[in-house]
């Protein structure tokens, strides 16, 4: 099958939103945001709505501007290398495979020492997208609210593509456990952030394949998603829908074939293949609001005397005091022993 007519770089960002297409994080558009090169994989240049996916790139000694969102959430993955991001009021040095979660507000920052001798690559959600980020390169007219299409299919002509690695540096990590998502209450999480891992997650069977939800309701995160899954040779995902979310499935290694990787709530998807192959979801707005297979385990009670949420003597209803977010729910256990398991298998 010739797919070169779903690649991204031959689509229209209208041919996209109807249909999906085929990206590569080595390809696509590249400007700079918060002084960092970013390559736009995702994004409403390309029909996207509920959520933008980039790729970061800090060569050693590069730092990024201090900076926040009001209203989306951030969620980054280590691809490539390692560095250090700013999280919860101090430096932390992550390493592929970990992922580092902002709510919305949260300050936030990346750097590469300039002692590292290799780039410090990211993924990054942006959910829901902050349209502004683009209109210094001209391809959004923040007068009119509308994505300017010449300026995008200009600078898609004239993209250049990456050379990034094949290997996948991915591994689990358990670093830093203070800033683990697995040790804080959601409202700690949902308050300042958290440092989650690609391999460690509540386990989930829902597609008939093997999955751990990584990133998702359950640690109080709202519209950002990260969810990882491997496939052995002849397994097929279940064909599903998301009523409102894009959705983008990123190929960590191997190969895979998929129905669509279309925006939008209409496309389905599968996959199957023949090598082991492995792959997530990152979804945008309202991941999907599903139950993991594993037991939850007892919740903690942790932060019980929480003052953002307070019972009315009089009513006996909970008020929520004016700026205070989330709810007092506690994670789920996580499946730390079979997802060690997984990331010890070729993935
Ligand atoms: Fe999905």
């Amino acid at each position: 099958m010739n797919i070169d007519a779903y690649r991204e770089r031959n689509r229209t960002r209208q041919q996209i939103r109807q249909g999906g297409a085929i990206a590569n994080l080595n390809d696509g558009i590249e400007i700079e945001i918060h002084g960092v090169p970013t390559r736009l994989i995702a994004w409403p240049g390309n029909g996207f709505q509920t959520q933008s996916v980039h790729v970061l790139t800090l060569a050693p000694g590069v730092e990024s501007e201090r900076y926040t969102y009001d209203m989306a959430e951030e969620a980054m993955i280590c691809l490539k290398g390692g560095g250090e991001v700013f999280l919860r009021g101090r430096w932390v040095d992550i390493v592929p495979g970990d992922i580092v979660f902002y709510p919305e507000r949260t300050p936030r920052a990346m750097r590469n020492p300039a002692s590292n001798d290799r780039d410090f690559v990211l993924v990054t959600q942006i959910a829901p997208p902050e349209f502004g980020l683009y209109a210094p390169a001209g391809f959004y007219d923040q007068t009119k609210g509308v994505m300017v299409d010449d300026a995008l299919e200009a600078a898609k002509a004239r993209a250049t593509s990456d050379q990034l690695s094949p290997e996948n540096e991915m591994r689990l990590s358990e670093s830093h456990p203070e800033l683990r998502a697995w040790n804080l209450s959601v409202d700690e999480i949902r308050r300042d952030g958290a440092l989650f891992n690609a391999y460690k997650g509540a386990a989930f069977g829902g597609l008939d394949v093997p999955m751990v939800l990584v990133l998702w309701p359950g640690y109080g995160v709202r519209s950002t998603g990260f969810h990882f899954g491997r496939m052995d040779a002849g397994q097929v995902a279940h064909l599903h829908s998301h009523p409102v979310s894009d959705e983008a499935v990123i190929n960590w290694s191997a190969a895979a074939t998929s129905t669509s990787t279309a925006p939008g709530c209409r496309p389905a998807r599968s996959m199957s293949r023949s090598p082991p192959a492995a792959w997530c979801t990152a979804v945008g707005c309202r991941p999907t609001p599903a139950s993991p297979s594993s037991r939850a385990g007892s919740p903690r009670r942790r932060n019980s005397t929480s003052t953002s949420t307070r019972r009315s003597t009089t009513t006996g209803r909970s008020t929520r005091r004016p700026g205070a977010r989330s709810t007092r729910r506690q994670p789920p256990a996580v499946m730390a022993e079979a997802t060690r398991h997984r990331s010890t298998r070729r993935v």
